[in-house]
């Protein structure tokens, strides 16, 4: 079975907001990813809102055929959000004011009834709901033990440590991708549906693509750079051909 694939599409929101107009418009990109084979769309609603707006969450809504599937901080503000657009799933990720990125995956243990009371509010409008995490089992026990079923593993320190093809990189590269493989055996064994994302790009994207027990990625950055270059048709066709 091959590996799905989700484009996130907040960087052409990023590129707008560099000017404040309306254009270029996240809304074209979803079209033009899901006409390219994309399996589903992702955005990142942020607090500070400074790529991806409300509106576009609701027009997105509307318009995408595949997927489509938000990213939030664990917020009332976020909860309410998703409530009211439903999205097919949201993705609970942890925000620090001023980060450039996401940086670590939630941290389930230190908020247990806050995660629980959020997704449990999810699941009764019938949201899928997912846990950006760290390859750490500890973590991954507490999300299914709150009544998680769907996970998204963090590979950003395998991305950070495999900026070229993992065969020519160092031992830690190859021990971070160990740790994600075993984790992503056991999660799916549990019963846990398994992502994974950040910091993929055309060049160490593979290894983590055949993972057997990992059954979608969410890629964003690097699409996005390729599209500014090559178009976003060919940057989503040339990915998805390294995933299958
Ligand atoms: N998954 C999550 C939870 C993220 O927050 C991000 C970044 O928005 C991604 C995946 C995609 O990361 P990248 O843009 O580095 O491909």
């Amino acid at each position: 079975m091959s590996c799905k694939l989700g484009v996130n599409i907040d960087h052409i929101a990023t590129i707008r907001e560099a000017r404040k107009i309306d254009e270029p418009d996240p809304i074209h990109a979803a079209v033009i990813a899901e006409l390219a084979g994309a399996h589903g769309i992702t955005v990142h609603l942020r607090g500070d809102r400074r790529h991806i707006k409300e509106r576009d969450v609701e027009i997105l809504k509307e318009i995408v055929k595949t997927r489509l599937n938000i990213e939030m901080a664990a917020t009332e503000e976020m909860k309410n959000i998703a409530l009211r657009v439903k999205p097919h799933m949201v993705t609970l990720v942890p925000e620090n004011p001023g980060e450039v990125t996401t940086t670590g995956g939630l941290d389930v243990v230190g908020n247990e009834e806050k995660i629980r009371n959020f997704i449990t509010a999810l699941a009764d409008e019938g949201i899928k709901a997912s846990i950006f995490i760290d390859p750490v089992m500890e973590q991954i026990e507490k999300s299914f033990e709150i009544g998680c079923r769907t996970i998204e593993i963090n590979t950003a320190r395998y991305s950070d440590l495999t900026p070229i093809d993992l065969e020519n990189c160092g031992r830690e590269s190859k021990e971070e991708y160990e740790i994600i493989k075993e984790v992503a055996e056991k999660s799916y064994k549990m019963g846990i549906e398994v992502l994974a994302g950040h910091g993929l790009n055309y060049r160490n994207v593979t290894p983590i693509a055949k993972i057997e027990y990992i059954s979608e990625l969410n890629i964003g950055h690097s699409i996005i750079a390729r599209a500014s270059l090559v178009g976003l048709e060919r940057a989503v066709r040339e990915m998805l051909e390294l995933l299958n």
